[in-house]
């Protein structure tokens, strides 16, 4: 039974193969494309997919879809803002409005937030602007008012873009011959199946959470022996992704894109000073939890142009790490399973699945290593492939999925792009000792990574011995970050370098989650250590990917040292490189010194 998985087109479209169960390749339309997040049908990926596993269309039996038809997507909308704007009308924000209206001072403080300038510490607007947020905020009427109507602009321009999205899958579809075979699963069940099917558990409560799917922002279920059972549905527009969303972008970030900043930037203030604010924007626990006022956008802004963006980055950060909590800890107190799998856009937050793990009673956790829509594509095949037989359900140990180019065409594109390259024997010892001699080294070898992760296969490694390398590398590279670049660290050592890891390790296999990091991580790799002692680690093992575990085991061996920078290897705002000609194109543009590229040393100074 061979199966194609398609995520949700309207970003990071990504399609997966499943044969008998069994994720087979993934590849995200971005890669090849070259443009970050692609919108639109995954026509690349798919033709390289079926190429590279030798197969036609004609051998396809399935194509599952992670998205209901639009019709029924806006009907299930409908459902779900009917029931919310009861609720509205029953509590009016007056409780909302009088917190907008008292709100404390901003303390005196100097920031030293390595990349962000002293004059981008605060969101300027106009008198306009600035006045009309503050009336839109503080006045209960008008706050209503102004949430309603933008609640109905997002229900015709959701219901649009279904309209228009399900017409390019159908087009895509066909240009395939593929018409035929689709099938579509309710988009919350993808996410659910991606996190459960890949985990290993038998028994586990699976949580999703995101911004919007299937009349849906979350959802709790069950998983047992294979099977899904849902518990508890999560009616939108209580969006936890919608929360989030808003002050990243009250923060004149990018949402969908930047959130990664605000929970970096977050750790550089109190929560407290305006948690209580924020917090008011939603009640209930549990099956009652409920967002109010999702779509006033004015609440964010009107907070965002009176404080520094650390203030209000931390409370929204505090505010969505106890709000998952308390949404989620009935669940377990309810079925007293102590294994979590998480997925959707909202985990992509690593600070908040620290505090998830946390939850008294969960003693493992797994969250998926593509766990916002991109993923889709695997949960939605997996669903379609478990309805005809039980999928095998081993937890899986990578996720190198994608392409991989052979030794010749690596060769050819040095050879084309004029670069100094010469053979060595063994590569990944070469690149240790690079590393150790304080080299930075861009590593290319075997297959790419699925998600959005670089775990080593299209990775740029560094020492991370000094913190300044932070600042260094994002110039170098065009980036603005204000998370430290991550750890790639050897299994064997996760006890060495990180607190309370036991039963985390899956999830730390993918750099999924926050520890707090021990005395001996933050001596030996302050680089990776972020300024509340934290770090997202990507453990690594022999099984995992031999050639990375082999430069660790070695750059150990050499400095004593378990741990080395692992980012992505790409430039500012373009996806991770995929093939070799992209990785020489962003190895010169980023003028590294380095390049391990199959079994190839890449010297830019020769
Ligand atoms: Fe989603």
């Amino acid at each position: 039974m061979k199966i194609v998985g398609i995520s949700p087109l309207d970003k990071d479209s990504t399609v997966c193969l499943v044969i008998d169960g069994r994720v087979v390749g993934a590849i995200a339309e971005e890669r090849l494309s070259r443009v970050k997040m692609h919108a639109g049908f995954p026509y690349n990926a798919l033709t390289e997919l079926l190429r590279l596993h030798d197969l036609t269309a004609d051998d396809i039996d399935s194509v599952a879809y992670a998205f209901e038809d639009w019709e029924e997507e806006t009907r299930l909308i409908d459902e779900a803002l009917a029931e919310h704007k009861h609720q509205e009308s029953v509590k009016p924000p007056t409780d909302i409005a009088a917190s907008m209206s008292c709100l404390p001072e901003q303390p005196k403080r100097n920031y030293a937030i390595p990349g962000l300038e002293e004059s981008a510490l605060y969101i300027n607007k106009s008198v306009m602007h600035t006045t009309a947020y503050r009336w839109l905020s503080t006045n209960a009427a008008l706050s209503s008012f102004f949430s309603s109507r933008q609640l109905n602009r997002w229900r015709d321009t959701a219901s649009a873009a279904h309209r228009k999205w399900s017409q390019e899958l159908d087009k895509g579809l066909c240009h395939f011959g593929l018409e035929n075979k689709l099938k579509r699963v309710d988009h919350h069940l993808t996410h659910a199946a991606n996190a459960y099917l890949t985990s290993g558990f038998d028994d586990a409560l699976i949580v999703t959470l995101d911004g919007y799917g299937s009349g849906l922002g979350g959802s709790v279920s069950v998983g047992r022996n294979g099977g899904i059972e849902r518990l508890h549905s999560l009616p939108y527009p209580t969006s936890l992704g919608e929360f989030y969303e808003r002050v990243t972008s009250s923060l004149g970030f990018t949402p969908g894109r930047h959130e990664g900043k605000i929970v970096g930037l977050a750790a550089y203030e109190s929560p407290e000073i305006l948690y209580d604010t924020v917090r008011t924007y939603f009640e209930g626990t549990g099956e009652s939890l409920r967002y109010r006022q999702p779509h006033n956008f004015a609440l964010s802004r009107h907070l965002a142009s009176q404080f520094a963006k650390p203030t209000v980055a931390a409370a929204y950060q505090k505010v969505l790490e106890a709000v998952a909590c308390e949404y989620i800890e009935p669940f377990v107190r309810k079925t007293g399973i102590s294994n979590i799998v998480l997925s959707g856009g909202v985990v992509a937050n690593v600070k908040a699945n620290q505090r998830i793990f946390e939850i008294d009673g969960i003693e493992q956790i797994f969250i998926h290593p593509n766990m916002g829509d991109g993923g889709c594509s695997i949960g939605a095949a997996l669903v379609l492939a478990d309805a005809c037989k039980p999928v095998p359900r081993d937890r899986i140990e990578d996720v190198y999925w994608g392409q991989e180019f052979t030794n010749e065409e690596i060769e050819t594109v040095l050879k084309e792009t004029g670069v100094s390259y010469r053979r060595t024997d063994d590569v990944d010892l070469e690149t240790a000792a690079l590393l150790a001699d304080g080299h930075i080294v861009a590593r290319f070898a075997g297959r790419m990574e699925y998600g959005p992760r670089s775990l080593g296969n299209r990775s740029i490694l560094y020492h991370a011995k000094d913190p300044e390398v932070n600042l260094w590398l994002n110039t170098q590279l065009n980036r603005t970050e204000f998370m430290p670049f991550a750890p790639a660290t050897l299994h064997e050592e996760r006890e060495t370098c990180y607190l309370n890891i036991a039963g985390a390790e899956h999830a730390a296999s993918f750099m999924t989650i926050t520890f707090d990091c021990t005395e001996t991580m933050k001596d030996q790799s302050p680089a990776a250590v972020h300024i509340d002692g934290t770090a997202r680690p990507q453990l690594v093992s022999e099984r995992s990917n031999p050639g990375f575990y082999r430069v660790l085991t070695e750059y150990h061996r050499l400095t004593g040292i378990p741990s080395v920078i692992n980012t992505s290897f790409n430039m500012h705002e373009e996806p991770i490189v995929c093939s070799p000609a992209d990785a020489v194109r962003a190895f010169q543009l980023g003028k590294l010194p380095y390049m391990a590229i199959g079994p190839f040393i890449v010297n830019a100074e020769n």
